[in-house]
């Protein structure tokens, strides 16, 4: 198995400067002995971002931001530049998540954008993608993941893909604690690897790293990273203590080298 396993925590809106600081602190040394090709990456608020960056520095932790604005300054209240990540020392940068579509209006469109700056700058882009109960049960997941790939990572050239992450979070997982089950997941990241085939050729395809987000906990991480095309996971609420993330880290790097 070639591809690299990246556990990524997506802290939301939780934590302040000191929490967050706090758990890193104790990430630390609760994933010390965790095997080292396993990319560790924590997304904190942008206000903990400098807290967490200076607790993480010299450690295998990761730091990523939560959204990135496309242009490079200028008149955007609220928002914040690549170069701004960048320059913090962030790392990863989550782009497209569900809550950023479902409650801020965020497109295909607007997902490609923020891709394509946040590639300019040398940060590690994790495109998030993923169907919603209706889209599921009227039998068009396929469908729309397809267009959020083709929309999202429009205009990539082979050698940019190479650079991002993706994330498939079925909506109906999220934070509702119910997961896909591992067959299920697996059907879809196949399809996912097959439709990056399509657009940026084999190659490219079997080196992208797709994570599975969606109520994943250190009960079920080890089965679903198991998965022949599932490599890692975006965590939301398992990896708000230090305890249930690490462990969760643990069981996904088991899944990980019995492929
Ligand atoms: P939960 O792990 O809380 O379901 O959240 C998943 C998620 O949205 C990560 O980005």
């Amino acid at each position: 198995m070639s591809r690299r396993l990246v556990v990524a925590g997506n802290w939301k809106m939780n934590k302040t400067a000191a929490e967050g600081k706090a758990l890193v602190e104790e990430l630390k040394t609760r994933v010390a002995a965790v095997a080292p090709e396993v990319e560790i990456v924590v997304c904190p608020p942008f206000t903990t971002l400098g807290a967490v960056v200076e607790a993480a520095a010299g450690s295998r932790i990761r730091v990523g931001a939560q959204n990135v604005h496309w242009a490079p300054n200028g008149a955007f209240t609220g928002e914040i530049s690549a170069e701004m990540l960048k320059t913090s020392g962030v790392e990863y940068v989550i782009i497209g998540h569900s809550e950023r579509r479902q409650y801020f209006g965020e497109t295909n469109a607007t997902v490609n954008q923020r891709l394509k700056a946040a590639l300019a700058a040398g940060l590690k882009p994790i495109v998030c993608i993923g169907e919603s109960l209706e889209e599921r049960e009227g039998g068009r997941t396929e469908a729309v993941l397809a267009a959020q790939l083709e929309g999202g990572l429009a205009d990539l050239t082979p050698e940019m893909m190479q650079q991002v992450v993706l994330a498939y979070e079925p909506v109906w997982a999220i934070g509702t604690g119910r997961t896909a089950t591992p067959e299920m997941a697996e059907a879809t990241h196949a399809f996912i690897r097959g439709t990056l085939e399509r657009l940026f050729g084999a190659a490219v395809a079997a080196g992208v790293v797709v994570q599975y987000g969606g109520s994943m906990k250190p009960g079920n991480a080890r089965e679903l990273v198991a998965q022949a095309d599932i490599d890692g996971g975006l965590i939301g609420g398992a990896a708000l203590k230090a305890d249930s993330f690490a462990e969760l880290i643990e069981q996904a790097a088991l899944g990980h080298c019995g492929k």
